[in-house]
């Protein structure tokens, strides 16, 4: 990801629709399985500027968080992250079997991951027996635009290739989903604009303030998480998994 781009994230984290709407989500699949009890040993992988790790996470248990990037910690520092580690997927610091879930938000896409395949190995070593990956990529590699570049993706996800990656990885898959369906059609008009167009930022599409559209664009996202958590989206912009490592 480009330095700059931490900033934005971290600004970004704190009240922006697509955050507030990806939360709901998210706590809709967690709630499914757990209850927000406090009691999980979770460990965030690739948890960026830190607001998962120290906000919604952390009412399912102990979360420990570690990023490839230090100005990423030293963001998820300012919002007092107890259990900080500067460390990539490929190479996670942790005895196996030490956590009964792993999340990991829009990380294994970046350029920053290599290959895929060895860090969800690492990932399922780490894991605890019975224990839980839930993880969410972006969707659809024809999908790439200047929010791309600026987040240096290296490849985007269908639901098919991240089902093949999570399976081939020994876990057995319990939930797979598309995300961000509703406001697909917008997403791709907006792409679809910016091929044609030239190019007057480099930055990511969290460094455009939506002002009054952001709460009814949350309300739209957000309106996905019940379907989302019951049986799941045909298409979308991300792609979500939840696999489970065998007793
Ligand atoms: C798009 S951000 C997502 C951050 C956070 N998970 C979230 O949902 O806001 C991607 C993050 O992955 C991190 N990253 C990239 N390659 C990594 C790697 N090999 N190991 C760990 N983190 C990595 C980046 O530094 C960045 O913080």
């Amino acid at each position: 990801m480009k330095p700059e781009e931490y900033g934005i994230m971290f600004r970004a984290e704190d009240g922006h629709w697509w955050y507030a709407g990806m939360e709901a989500i998210t706590r809709a699949l967690l709630d499914r399985r757990y209850q927000p009890s406090g009691k999980l040993r979770i460990l965030d992988a690739g948890c960026g500027t830190g607001a998962a790790m120290t906000g919604f996470l952390a009412g399912y248990g102990l979360v420990t968080g570690f990023d490839l990037s230090p100005v990423a910690l030293r963001f998820c520092q300012q919002r007092e992250a107890p259990r900080l580690v500067n460390a990539s997927t490929v190479d996670i610091p942790f005895a196996s079997g030490q956590f009964d879930l792993v999340t990991s938000f829009d990380v294994l896409y970046e350029q920053g991951v290599p290959d895929d395949r060895p860090a969800l190995a690492e990932i399922y070593r780490v894991l605890a027996p019975g224990g839980r990956l839930l993880i969410r990529l972006p969707a659809y590699d024809w999908l790439r635009g200047r929010h791309d570049r600026a987040v240096q993706t290296a490849r985007r996800y269908t639901a098919r290739q991240l089902a093949r990656l999570v399976r081939g990885s020994g876990f057995t898959l319990e939930h797979l989903t598309y995300a961000n369906t509703l406001l697909f059609p917008l997403a791709l008009i907006k792409r679809l604009f910016e091929r044609f167009t030239p190019q007057r930022s480099q930055r990511s599409d969290l460094a455009w303030d939506p002002g009054v559209f952001n709460r009814l664009l949350q309300a739209i996202l957000s309106l996905e998480a019940p379907i989302i958590a019951r049986t799941g989206l045909p298409f979308g912009l991300s792609v979500v998994a939840v696999g489970r490592k065998n007793e």
